[in-house]
């Protein structure tokens, strides 16, 4: 008897350490086999000792009854919020009014990535998770326990280390959902005929806030945790020395976390991360610049909010709201139809955007999409804008359901849509929209290069039946060109001479150029 009870305990101790190889360091050392079969023999002995189950275990972190609503949780301490910097004279006034303030000059920060997500507190008394609650008004969040359970990066029993297991831990950290499951949830749920969550983060709150576990469960979740509400039994003078300990427990911290002295410091920090944006797994919305010192954190103090200690530094908005004032049908360069929005032009980071592509029917089906709808789009670094989500609330009734035509907008020819394809295509190869396209194509940079022959001037070929296919390019006379609108005798010799010039191309270029299905640049180069 004794035995089963070490062996639970041994079996224990494996499993916390091995879900924190896994879930946590990502750097596992045992296979999965390895751990289901641990898993296996602690269930077996649980079931023939039920009373030695403890609300820790690693058995126990999906289970329990739906609630009904969820109980409030009062914050020992407040969860204060983060005054905002949106640029540089900002961050600047921040770190000249805390050496102010302290009448110091070198001040150590600790920069972190601000992870755009939904802000929990856990509590773990006597080294157990006992308590998980959102945030809520900042006083009183909402007990979560039971979903946050769920989550597998947050361990149930913090390890045993050098430290001594400290009577209160009171954490605070991110749970954030990875951009790929979140793209996969929308797709489920459009499919089901649920509404999309516009963001990253509204699926996080909206999975944490599941009456019933199971359904939190199925969403896989993660948190990084940044910062301390009460804690007895331990000591730390940084914010780095803070988040190290946490690291040794075995709760998950960001892996992008520095340590910075000064402003330059600082926005160097906020550019680098800003680069690595668009390379992240998860949305991050700025950094979070905090004063690494706790004794100088707390001679700066609070206000009623947001700590004097910390300033966001935000990063542009990816995602902003407009209107659709009309859908228009593109022709490519394969005859594919493309619905476009027409917005109301809206900026977002820095750029103007008033179209977006709906890809195709089944896309527009998918989200509702009807001209006059009022939608968040996004644009997100180099990516073509797109329309997100229909915002549904704001319905008049007024909105314009929209349907590809049956015949192509720019020639008349039928427009089909072979089984099996997402796409409607114009069938007529000779179709103007086509050619044109095609020899855009053909003369870009990474195709014949051809220097001068910009879309305006293939207009123009094409609709003066100067040329059907890229080859009549090399028909062409000087006095062709020359008859062109806005071409001055110059630059008609000068694009003479480019076209003349592209026929040294390489033939992976030409490969490339001619627009084959499939062949791409890097098919053309292993061709040519
Ligand atoms: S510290 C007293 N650190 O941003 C400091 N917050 O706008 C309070 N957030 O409610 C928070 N990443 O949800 C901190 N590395 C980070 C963060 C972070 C994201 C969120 C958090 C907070 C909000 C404030």
């Amino acid at each position: 008897m004794s035995s089963d009870k070490e062996r639970i305990q041994e079996l224990r101790k494996q499993l916390y350490y091995h879900n924190y190889r896994y879930y946590v360091l990502d750097d596992p050392e045992i296979s999965d086999s390895e751990y289901d079969r641990l898993m296996r023999e602690l269930e077996t002995l649980e079931k023939k000792h039920p009373d030695w189950v403890t609300p820790d275990s690693p058995t126990q972190r999906v289970g329990g009854q739906p609630l009904k609503a969820f109980d409030p949780v009062e914050h020992t301490l407040p969860m204060l919020s983060l005054d905002n910097s949106m640029n540089e004279d900002e961050i600047r006034e921040f770190t000249e009014r805390v050496q102010r303030n302290l009448a110091k000059s070198d001040i150590e920060y600790v920069c972190e990535p601000k992870l755009d997500g939904l802000a929990v507190e856990l509590v773990y008394e006597n080294g157990s998770l006992t308590t998980a609650s959102t945030r809520g008004d900042g006083t009183t969040g909402e007990n979560i326990t039971q979903n946050v359970r769920t989550i597998n990066s947050v361990p149930l029993r913090l390890l045993e280390n050098e430290h001594a297991v400290p009577s209160r831990l009171e954490v605070r950290g991110e749970v954030i959902l990875y951009l790929e499951d979140f793209e996969k949830l929308n797709k489920q749920r459009e499919k089901n005929g649920e509404s999309a969550f516009a963001n990253p983060r509204n699926a996080a709150a909206g999975s944490l806030r599941q009456l019933d576990p199971s359904v939190t469960a199925s969403r896989p979740l993660d948190i990084f945790c940044y910062g301390a509400g009460q804690v007895n039994g331990i000591e730390f003078d940084t914010q780095m020395n803070f988040l190290q300990t946490l690291k040794s427990m075995g709760l998950k911290i960001n892996p992008y976390i520095r340590l910075c002295n000064g402003i330059q410091d600082i926005k160097d920090y906020h550019a680098e991360i800003m680069k690595k944006r668009d390379d992240l797994p998860y949305e991050i919305d700025g950094i979070v610049v905090k004063v690494n010192d706790t004794a100088l954190q707390e001679q700066l103090g609070v206000k009623t909010k947001s700590p004097r200690w910390a300033m966001a530094y935000k990063f542009p908005a990816r995602q902003e709201t407009t209107q659709i004032k009309d859908i228009i049908v593109q022709v490519g360069r394969t005859g594919a139809l493309t619905p476009v929005a027409v917005m109301q032009p809206v900026n977002i980071g820095g750029v103007e955007v008033s179209r977006a592509s709906l890809h195709n029917q089944d896309e527009i089906d998918r989200k509702d999409v009807r001209i006059g709808d009022r939608v968040i789009v996004q644009r997100a670094g180099d990516v073509i804008p797109e329309v997100v989500k229909v915002i549904k609330s704001k319905r008049t009734g007024d909105e314009t359901p929209f349907k590809l035509p049956d015949t192509c907008p720019v020639c008349g020819s039928k427009a089909v849509r072979i089984e099996g394809e997402a796409a409607k295509r114009c069938i007529n190869l000779s179709c103007p929209a086509q050619v044109k396209e095609r020899i855009y194509h053909f003369a870009s940079k990474a195709a014949m290069d051809i220097d001068g022959l910009g879309d305006k001037i293939v207009d123009q070929l094409v609709d003066r039946n100067l040329v059907s296919d890229a080859a009549d390019l090399y028909d062409l006379s000087r006095k062709d060109l020359e008859s062109l609108d806005r071409l001055a005798e110059k630059s008609a010799e000068n694009l003479y001479n480019a076209i003349q010039d592209s026929k040294n191309r390489p033939l992976n270029r030409v490969l490339y150029a001619l627009g084959i299905r499939f062949v791409g640049e890097h098919v053309a180069r292993a061709a040519g």
